[in-house]
């Protein structure tokens, strides 16, 4: 990076500051073939402020500008290409990296900021099923994201502890459950419970009617009501935890929708006094007409409350609380629609933090190209995935290295790495295809494959007795120099994954990096050479350094050995 922008200081000078720096940094391309440069700047804009062709003044710029970190600059169909003196590049991008660590990238784009980031939000009494692994490993990514770019992060599981549903789960215990079982196997008791509840009220649909009385009473503090609806909601938080532990994810609040139960009557008396509040057929509601969206539903005629409701609460409560800047929503592409509504029903009532709402949304995923839906009890138990790949990776270690120390600790880092990995390296909108075997291949675009590259790089070092030097490193090989563009280029892409809310972005650069680095390993024999040992291990070092950032920044640990 610190080479485009030495580019555009120079190329602002020559220019006379007819583009602003920030535009000009934004127009430099990276060119896709090597023979083309290093960095490219097109003057198709600039045709028309100086109303001369782009390749004149491609010339003009290549002649004009001279920089000691340039080979050479050429002007090729209107666009002004750049050689960096690669000597002298590769020597300050390494030494940069060996003395910022792990920090190499940090920018402080959001200064301390608050950035509220609603992640995993899985639904008590319920699995937690692949459809919130999603939400759970992109929120994650994202407030590490956010956080390495100077905002402070704050990760609310919101969960889904409140709703007609616990008035329906509620009527079926009452009538089917077993305490015994409950307690021996909670969710899966409970989610049995689910489905057959919703199989008898197709035959029934007074249960119906049941469920919703039973909410109503809960959300009116009956005593029954209440201490059902605790139990099942700390033996969910007990197996939720579990997976949470595995994968090394912890939130800073647990505060679920029924955290909200007694905040929402003054999101009604707000909507009150500034008029907002529309009766309808007995219900309450927040008309969004101007918007070319249906109304949002606030009150039902019973009087009890709505998911929306509740988030409306949730929004106030967040920003009265944190003073967020920014307040992500990572939850299902299915869900737009409730998001714009409530946002909208924020913008009506005034408040300009409405700005700083975003709904990150991601895409299914899908079984047999279908949506997985828990009523129907076609689901897949996260848990059971996440253990599953475990296992492989341990099997892994076993076959090849049975003599590792630690061997537990490494197959729950390069288990969970799998399945993490997997999810994030996919652009969030894409569906994706539910496939273990997929999910779980340990070469390739994998978790494990980057995480295999780095600790073959720290053996490598140990091997070559590495040490740390402040020195110039005089690196020549020209099988390095992909290597050393793909390391300037970790900032940039940081900074693209924060501006996209989009985790892939590194996900996909810490794949080149490895898969670089590992045929630089088979090319250049790095340890035989003892005048150049130093600088190729420099370089492998700075590898490593930027890999393990990499991976930590998706959530990934990177173990030393495996
Ligand atoms: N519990 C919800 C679900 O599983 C997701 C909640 C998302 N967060 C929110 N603030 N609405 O569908």
């Amino acid at each position: 990076m610190m080479y485009k922008e030495h580019l555009v200081e120079v190329l602002s000078e020559f220019l006379n500051g007819v583009l602003e720096k920030d535009k000009l940094s934004e127009m430099i391309e990276k060119p896709k073939y090597e023979n083309l440069g290093d960095l490219a700047f097109p003057c198709f804009e600039l045709a028309k402020v100086y109303r001369k062709s782009p390749q004149i003044i491609a010339t003009e710029i290549a002649e004009g500008i001279k920089s000691s970190q340039f080979e050479k600059v050429e002007a090729v169909s209107g666009y002004v290409n750049v050689f960096l003196n690669k000597k002298e590049v590769s020597s300050q991008v390494m030494k940069q990296i060996i003395s910022e660590k792990e920090h190499y990238g940090d920018v402080n784009i959001g200064h301390g900021g608050a950035v509220t980031i609603d992640l995993s939000s899985p639904n008590i009494a319920k699995p937690f099923s692949m459809g919130h692994l999603r939400s759970t490993v992109i929120g994650n990514a994202l407030a590490l994201i956010t956080e390495k770019c100077g905002y402070q992060p704050i990760k609310i599981n919101h969960l889904g502890d409140w709703g007609t549903q616990f008035g329906k789960l509620i009527v079926a215990y009452k009538l089917w459950g077993d305490e015994e079982q409950v307690r021996k196997n909670p969710i899966n008791e409970l989610l049995k419970l689910y489905i057959q509840f919703h199989e008898e009220a197709e035959k029934d649909p007074s249960l119906d009617d049941h469920g919703r009385e039973w909410f109503k009473k809960l959300e009116d503090g009956d005593e029954e009501a209440i201490s059902l609806w605790k139990w099942f909601r700390e033996e969910s938080i007990k197996e939720f935890s579990r997976l949470y532990e595995l994968l090394g994810i912890t939130f800073d609040s647990y505060n679920g929708e029924a955290f909200y139960n007694d905040k929402m009557e003054r999101v009604v008396e707000l909507l009150e006094e500034k008029k907002l509040l529309l009766q309808s057929e007995g219900a309450e509601i927040v008309s969004l007409e101007e918007k070319d969206l249906p109304p949002c539903l606030i009150k039902k005629s019973d009087g009890t409350t709505l998911y929306a409701t509740r988030d409306l609460a949730a929004a106030i409560y967040r920003q009265e609380t944190y003073h967020f800047v920014k307040s992500l929503y990572v939850v299902g592409n299915e869900q737009s629609f409730h998001f714009k509504q409530f946002f909208s029903v924020l913008e009506k009532m005034g408040y300009d933090w409405h700005k700083g709402l975003i709904h990150i949304p991601f895409g299914m995923m899908l079984m047999d190209g279908k949506k997985m839906s828990t009523r129907k009890g076609k689901v897949v138990f996260l848990e059971e995935v996440v253990q599953e790949a475990i296992k492989l990776a341990m099997n892994d270690i076993m076959e090849k290295n049975p003599n590792l120390e630690s061997k537990e600790e490494v197959a729950r880092q390069v288990g969970t790495g799998a399945v993490i990995f997997h999810d994030l390296k996919h652009y969030r909108m894409n569906d994706i295809e539910f496939s273990l075997k997929d999910m779980l291949r340990f070469e390739g675009d994998t978790g494990p494959y980057v995480q295999y590259t780095h600790a073959r790089i720290s053996s490598l070092l140990k091997k070559g007795i590495y040490e740390e030097s402040n020195e110039e490193i005089h690196l020549d090989d020209l099988e390095a120099w992909p290597i050393i563009t793909l390391l300037m280029s970790f900032p940039d892409i940081l900074k693209r994954s924060l501006d996209g809310y989009d985790p892939s972005q590194i996900a996909k650069y810490v794949i080149d990096l490895a898969k670089a680095f590992n045929k630089y390993y088979a090319t250049v024999r790095i340890l035989d050479d003892e005048a150049l040992k130093h600088a190729r291990l420099s370089l492998a070092f700075s590898v490593k350094i930027v890999l393990k950032e990499g991976l930590r920044l998706l959530g990934l640990e990177a173990p030393e050995k495996m």
